[in-house]
């Protein structure tokens, strides 16, 4: 959980109905780029020498920069924060639409390496759920051979968390924040409603 205040003040904005898909799109860049700043922290470093205009010294990198996985639609909008701050990482790509009856997610792409042996993965997609959608994401990867998935959402509801508890499925979760429940029509409550609409507009 990231609980920072600025986080925090950025999804505030994402919450509020009257807020416009232009001023939506730019808080969730902005709270992107501080999900992905606090997830980094855990990932290797790799030491190297190099020589500042002063003196030889050693710098540092990312051992193993990750591939970076947006869910379409929603995850689009945290491509280009994470991009920026991971500019050395390959983009793969993976389409899920919700069926608004069954919930269950409908696949209409996957782009992505074949192998992902010794690769970690970043997911990003705003909202999770019920857990359908991540957990058919982090199973395209798991099944290329990937065990190091961290997944980036900026709400979680409860029974979607304990969906990827459950599918014993090689990630970690990080999140702005774990929101009360899921309604009847399976959306998370308080929540901030599709975050694909609020983003792009209805389809
Ligand atoms: C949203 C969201 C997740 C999914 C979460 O996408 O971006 O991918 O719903 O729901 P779940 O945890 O119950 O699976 P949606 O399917 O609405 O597609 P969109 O991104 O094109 O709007
Ligand atoms: N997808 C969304 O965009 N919002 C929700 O609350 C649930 C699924």
């Amino acid at each position: 959980m990231v609980n920072h205040p600025l986080a925090q003040s950025r999804l505030t904005a994402m919450r509020e109905a009257g807020t416009e898909p232009g001023s939506f799109r730019a808080a969730l860049h902005e709270l992107t780029t501080m999900l992905v700043y606090e997830a980094a922290r855990a990932f290797p470093i790799e030491r190297y020498p190099i020589e500042t205009p002063v003196a030889p010294t050693e710098g540092t990198r990312l051992a193993n920069p990750p591939l970076l996985v947006p869910v379409l639609r929603a995850g689009l909008g945290m491509a280009d924060a994470t991009l920026a701050l991971l500019p050395e990482s390959s983009m793969g790509f993976v389409g899920l639409a919700r069926d608004e009856e069954t919930f269950e997610p409908r696949a209409y792409l996957e782009s992505l390496p074949a192998d992902l042996a010794g690769i970690p993965v970043l997911v990003l997609d705003p909202m999770l759920a019920t857990g359908g959608s991540l957990e058919h994401c982090c199973r395209l990867l798991a099944d290329r051979g990937c065990t190091d998935i961290t997944v980036i959402c900026v709400l979680a509801a409860p029974e979607g968390i304990a969906r990827l508890e459950r599918s014993g499925l090689p990630l970690r979760l990080v999140t702005a924040s774990i929101d009360q429940e899921l309604n009847e029509k399976m959306y998370i409550v308080p929540g901030l409603g599709d975050a694909g609409d609020r983003q792009f507009g209805g389809m």
